[in-house]
């Protein structure tokens, strides 16, 4: 797009002005989310935690899949932005900002992404910098919370924008980015880049199976004891941990004998003292309002009695959460997401609940597509499913009020 000595140019105002604002400042601002006002410096962290903290899983991304080397080599802005990472806005000077909209900033250059990573502006992604012989150089990389629980509001251009907090990232295909490795067999890296867009297996790499889950939302799960699909902790620290260690290759340990899971990385322990402030902010999120005019009030408002009559929704979406999850789990048998596509076993046998829990439906208009498997791409194919596999009897027009309902929550 742009001729080769544009991309030197561009270099060369970009990445002294990455450094230099660098060095000016800590990292991002609040981003637009508000914490809840009950411990304002918990949730801070707590912030900080989500959006910026690798727990040293450096060792994972650039020790053993030398993944600084890929993105230094092939991935410019451009590339980044198709396989769906996103890029902070707010991470931006000023001066970035013009460049990007005059076009004087080349986003074909893997340069460009090395600078905006200097900049903290690469969601999810956070890099060391350095002058290696005068040129500078990713030489750690390392991926955060952020990476698949954030997106951005594209108020700048598509994947540039204000960081929403909590949101799945359903551009976000990370097993395209892993399979980047060098470092990995290619029939491996074949089963990563079957995995698709917004979603994620994170458990592959522990029991060997390939059937990816959809990157589900972080926000509105306050009040909620029972966290994934499948239940498996009862805070919210349970996942957090098992994440921070067993998937991002945080350094710390994870263990338990339900899922024959005990892994230990590094020496010292830097995920444990995070999860307080973690959980607090995770908590502090909450589940996106539907836009204004999204749904037909009316047609919702017939829906709503159905969800809690003829539909028999609510017999497990109950409660202010929309969830039982503080109750009971569900046998496979109850899902109308089973069998999973492709032959591939239950995904909750691969759990250390072995059920279902019964998700929460606050903002579920925000993400689709829907289930654990992203077997339903709508609202109509989640209340079609239903009314089929529930024998629900629910006419064309009470399935259409229905959806309206669940597009209003
Ligand atoms: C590579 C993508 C990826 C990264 C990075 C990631 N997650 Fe997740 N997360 C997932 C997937 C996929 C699931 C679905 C697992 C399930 O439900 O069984 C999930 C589930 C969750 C849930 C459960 C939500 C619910 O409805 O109960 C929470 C909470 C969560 N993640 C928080 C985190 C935190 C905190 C971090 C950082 C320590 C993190 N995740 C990092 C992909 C990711
Ligand atoms: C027997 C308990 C039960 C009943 C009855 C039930 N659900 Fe569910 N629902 C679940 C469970 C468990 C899940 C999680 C399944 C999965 O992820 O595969 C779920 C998932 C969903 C989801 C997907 C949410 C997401 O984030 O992907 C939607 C939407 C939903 N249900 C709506 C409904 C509607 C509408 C009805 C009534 C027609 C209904 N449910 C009846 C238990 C139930």
């Amino acid at each position: 797009m742009h001729p080769r000595t544009d991309t030197s140019r561009s270099a060369r105002i970009l990445l002294p002005l990455a450094l230099a604002a660098l060095s000016a400042c800590g990292g991002g601002g609040d981003g637009g989310q508000a914490p809840p006002a009950d411990d304002p410096l918990l949730l801070a962290q707590g912030q900080q935690v989500f959006r910026y903290d690798t727990f040293g899983d450096e060792s994972q991304w650039t020790d053993t899949l030398r993944m600084h080397e890929v993105i230094a080599a092939a991935v410019d802005p451009l590339t980044a932005l198709s396989v769906g990472l996103k890029v902070d806005s707010e991470a931006l000077p000023p001066a970035v900002v013009q460049g990007i909209s005059d076009g004087s900033i080349d986003l074909t250059s893997p340069q460009t992404t090395v600078a905006l990573i200097a900049l903290n502006a690469v969601v999810g992604l956070q890099g060391t910098v350095e002058s290696v012989g005068g040129t500078n150089t990713l030489t750690r990389v390392g991926v955060t919370c952020a990476l698949c629980h954030s997106t951005v509001d594209d108020s700048f251009a598509p994947g540039i924008g204000k960081r929403l907090d909590g949101w799945p990232n359903r551009d976000l295909d990370p097993g395209a980015i892993i399979a980047l490795s060098p470092t990995l067999a290619p029939a491996t890296q074949a089963i990563y880049r079957s995995w698709g867009k917004g979603r994620y297996d994170p458990r592959f790499n522990l029991d060997g199976i390939s059937s990816p889950q959809v990157i589900p939302p972080a926000y509105g799960l306050r009040g909620i004891d029972r966290i994934t699909t499948t239940g498996d902790g009862d805070t919210i620290a349970y996942w957090n941990r098992y994440v921070a260690v067993t998937q991002m290759g945080g350094h710390g340990s994870f263990t338990d004998a339900r899922i024959g899971v005990d892994v230990r990385n590094g020496t010292t322990d830097r995920v444990s003292d995070q999860l307080p402030a973690l959980q607090a902010y995770q908590l502090s999120l909450d589940a996106p309002r539907p836009p204004a005019g999204s749904f037909d009030p009316v047609a919702a408002q017939r829906g709503q009695l159905l969800f809690g009559g003829q539909a028999k929704c609510s017999t497990c979406h109950s409660g202010p959460h929309f969830t039982d999850a503080n109750e009971r789990l569900h046998p496979a048998a109850d899902v109308v997401s089973e069998p999973e596509p492709d032959g591939a076993p239950s995904w909750a046998s691969r759990s250390a609940t072995r059920q279902y829990r019964t998700t929460p439906l606050a903002g579920v208009w925000q993400h689709p597509p829907y289930f654990h498997n992203g077997s339903a791409a709508t609202l109509e194919d989640v209340v079609d499913t239903y009314n089929r596999r529930k024998l629900l009897g629910l006419s064309t027009q009470q399935a259409a009020d229905l959806v309206q309902y669940l597009k209003s929550l």
